[in-house]
């Protein structure tokens, strides 16, 4: 049946209760710095950075210049045993700002392609090493690691997972870090749970760490509902996984490019992980990529080990696209010359300060932060859980402000380029707006 050019019905919305948003649709069609546009022109500031992507604000010349060019230039060309200069460039730039020797990368389109690739070559590299019964694979409760198949194996978002049958097996969780009673309200890392670490100790005893190949983690859990790990907690995983010869994955989709007020999370928090992915700020969001980055033993243990001409049997049609390395290499420009991730690190503690200044507004049970993250969770309505979350994201759109709510948490992640005063407005409009919903 022929449809309307502008029938809602005919867009399967993603992560969106389709029906609830048909009825009562909101639609942005432009968007400059910190600021979104509705078709009729009323503002919304973007309190969420898009969806923790677009780190240097909304529409940046630059990039949008960068891409038009190498669109005339080349626009596209395999990278299947073709290369084009972009590629080479982008991975090298990226290496350079990566921590210590995580100096080869490889290029996907999304963070759950990352991922999926991520566990593919951490079960990989264990069997080019004549250890190929290294196949187990563990994640966290609570963990977010996109919506593939392995991702949400590894994930641990239940409604991600339960209505998908049978996930990769071979898979174990560690507990999630989120505990109210003893480290509500956190100014940054909690002080309580490092101990949580030692879970992956009993889970080595279990299986024997001769059968576990990788640990993957989010740094920081940020869809759950930005869950900052314990002081300790990931320098514990670090040992442990250095103990008994397992990978440490972590998953930068959302910390990386600056989101804590570094480079990447592993520098916050000065952990080495083995392997990173990657996405998201990447390109600023104006090209879909991803990437995983992986440190030089890695890499050269398929160098030296693989029983094939190809080392790795994986990727993507659009892997290393020309138009997305060009947006990339502009918006690591930006970065630069911005200092944004310095700027980050600059007004994080307004942030914090701002976002804990909410702890007496109606409703608020607890309020996290960490850089340029924040959360601000609310009481459940008895039996109704997410009902007060959407309420509140509903009554803020209204007043003019974005935010992304996961059940009844309101997370938080502005641009690198928000100031004091939007921040100020951001933290206003949330009181407000929680005065105002039952
Ligand atoms: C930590 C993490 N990993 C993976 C993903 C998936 O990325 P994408 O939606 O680009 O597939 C996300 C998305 O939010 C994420 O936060």
């Amino acid at each position: 049946m022929p449809t309307q050019a502008n029938d809602l019905d005919a867009y399967w919305m993603p992560f969106t209760p389709n029906r609830r948003f048909k009825a009562e649709p909101r639609i942005v069609s432009r968007a400059k710095g910190m600021v979104y546009y509705t078709p009729e022109g009323r503002e919304v500031l973007d309190a969420t950075a898009g969806l923790w992507c677009v780190n240097a604000g909304h529409g940046r010349a630059e990039i949008t210049r960068a891409i038009a060019a190498q669109t005339d230039e080349l626009d596209y060309a395999t990278n299947f045993n073709l290369g084009h200069p972009k590629a080479f460039e982008f991975a090298s730039r990226l290496v350079n700002i990566l921590p210590g020797d995580l100096n080869h990368v490889f290029f996907t389109n999304s963070g759950s392609e990352s991922v999926e690739t991520a566990l593919k070559i951490a079960l990989a590299y264990h069997r080019v090493r004549g250890k190929g019964t290294k196949t187990r694979l563990i994640g966290r409760e609570r963990g977010y690691h996109g919506v593939n198949f392995g991702g949400i194996s590894v994930g641990g978002i239940p409604k991600n997972r339960q209505y998908f049958g049978g996930l990769l097996t071979g898979v174990d969780h560690l507990p999630h870090t989120f505990d109210p009673v003893r480290n509500a309200f956190s100014r940054g890392q909690p002080a309580h749970g490092a101990e949580l670490a030692d879970e992956l100790e009993r889970i080595v005893a279990l299986h024997d760490a001769s059968n576990i190949a990788a640990v993957i983690v989010e740094p920081v859990a940020g869809s759950a509902g930005v869950l900052p790990p314990p002081v300790g907690y990931l320098q514990k995983l670090r040992a442990i996984c250095d103990r008994h010869d397992i990978l440490l994955i972590f998953d930068e989709v959302i910390t990386g490019f600056g989101r804590l007020g570094a480079p990447f999370a592993a520098d916050h928090f000065g952990v080495q992980p083995d392997i990173v992915t990657l996405a998201k700020g990447i390109t600023n969001a104006a090209v879909p990529m991803g990437a995983v980055a992986v440190r030089s033993h890695v890499h050269q243990a398929f160098m030296d080990g693989a029983d094939a001409a190809i080392e790795l049997f994986h990727g993507y049609t659009y892997s290393g696209h020309p138009l997305a390395c060009a947006a990339g290499l502009a918006t690591l420009d930006i970065y630069r010359d911005e200092a944004l991730f310095e700027r980050a690190a600059a007004i994080a503690p307004h942030w914090e300060q701002a976002l804990h200044g909410l702890r007496d507004a109606p409703h608020v049970v607890d309020i996290r932060n960490i850089g340029l993250m924040g959360a601000v969770e609310l009481a459940q309505i008895p039996g109704k859980p997410g009902e007060r979350g959407q309420a509140i994201f509903h009554r803020l759109f209204d007043d003019g402000l974005l935010v992304r709510v996961t059940g009844d948490i309101i997370a938080l992640s502005p641009s690198l380029i928000v100031t004091e005063d939007e921040i100020d407005r951001i933290v206003a409009a949330i009181r407000e707006g929680l005065g105002k919903i039952a």
